[in-house]
């Protein structure tokens, strides 16, 4: 159980290892994947980043459900933070971010994938915002990033049903950029994440502060809303009720209080 960084030359892998949750994120795990985020930002030798989950089954299937259970409205928005932290890293450090998505990418995970700047994808990954089954939103930015990367429509569909969409599914709607055979996949990666490394890091992270002004305007302000709809549900009997039903293994009942 760890968040591993390995180098490869100029290409830096970090891969969130804990697969017996589906690598889903805990605090000491989020923690972790941030402090290395931020000193991966400031090592010259590290030209790109790129993220996954070990085992061949997921991604990161979100932001751990048996931890924010018991949380109230203020642990929740901490909470809430310390996993927008983990994704504005990814969005803005100036080198190259690049999801190899190899399995499911849920909720948090979905949302830090949406955050890198380029997301490969096994065929067999599955790509999803779920928080409504469990009577909250997504509180990572996925309701700011969801939409700008696919339209709103699609992503109104893709919050509101909490659906898992299928690889192929997600590239035809742009979500990932290109599927691979899941043994394809890291080799894919790592082949287009070295061609980056070659690059000038000057350009690239001047490209990035240029592309990323797309995101500018209202984007701060409407992550910090996000926050606060996401950690005022967690006062709500429908949350605890949700995430009880995940940890139970049944369906839930909500009943909008
Ligand atoms: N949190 C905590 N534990 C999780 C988890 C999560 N997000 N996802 C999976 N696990 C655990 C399961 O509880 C299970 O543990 P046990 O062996 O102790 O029962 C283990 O990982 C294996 O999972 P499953 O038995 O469920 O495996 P599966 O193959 O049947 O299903 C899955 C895989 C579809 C990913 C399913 O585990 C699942 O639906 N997980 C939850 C996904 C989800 O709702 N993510 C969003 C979380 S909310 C969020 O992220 C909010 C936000 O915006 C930040």
């Amino acid at each position: 159980m760890s968040v591993d960084v390995v180098r490869d030359g100029g290409v830096a892998v970090v891969t969130v290892n804990r697969p017996d949750a589906m690598n889903a994120l805990d605090v000491e795990h989020a923690e972790a994947l941030r402090d290395h985020l931020e000193d991966l930002a400031a090592d010259p030798e590290a030209r790109v980043v790129l993220l996954t989950g070990a085992g061949d089954k997921a991604f990161v299937a979100g932001a751990d459900i048996k931890y924010m259970q018991s949380l109230g409205v203020l642990e929740a928005r901490r909470w809430g933070e310390l996993g927008q932290a983990c994704a504005n890293l990814l969005e803005t450090i100036p080198k190259p971010t690049i999801a190899a998505i190899n399995g499911y990418a849920l909720g948090g995970g979905c949302e830090l994938a949406l955050a890198c700047d380029i997301r490969l994808a096994s065929n067999r990954a599955k790509l999803g915002q779920p928080e409504v089954n469990l009577g909250i939103i997504p509180g990572w930015g996925g309701s700011q990033r969801l939409p700008r990367i696919v339209g709103l429509g699609f992503a109104k569909e893709i919050v509101f049903s909490g659906r898992a969409v299928e690889a192929n599914e997600a590239h035809e709607w742009g979500l990932v950029n290109q599927i691979y055979d899941p043994a394809e996949l890291m080799p894919a990666a790592l082949k287009l994440a070295h061609e980056l490394a070659k690059k000038s890091p000057l350009a690239l992270a001047y490209a990035k502060e240029a592309t990323n002004l797309y995101l500018t305007g209202e984007a701060s302000a409407h992550m910090e809303t996000e926050l606060r709809l996401f950690a005022m549900l967690f006062s709500s009997e429908d949350q605890k009720e949700g995430m009880a039903a995940f940890a139970e293994k049944r369906e839930p009942e909500f009943h909008g209080r």
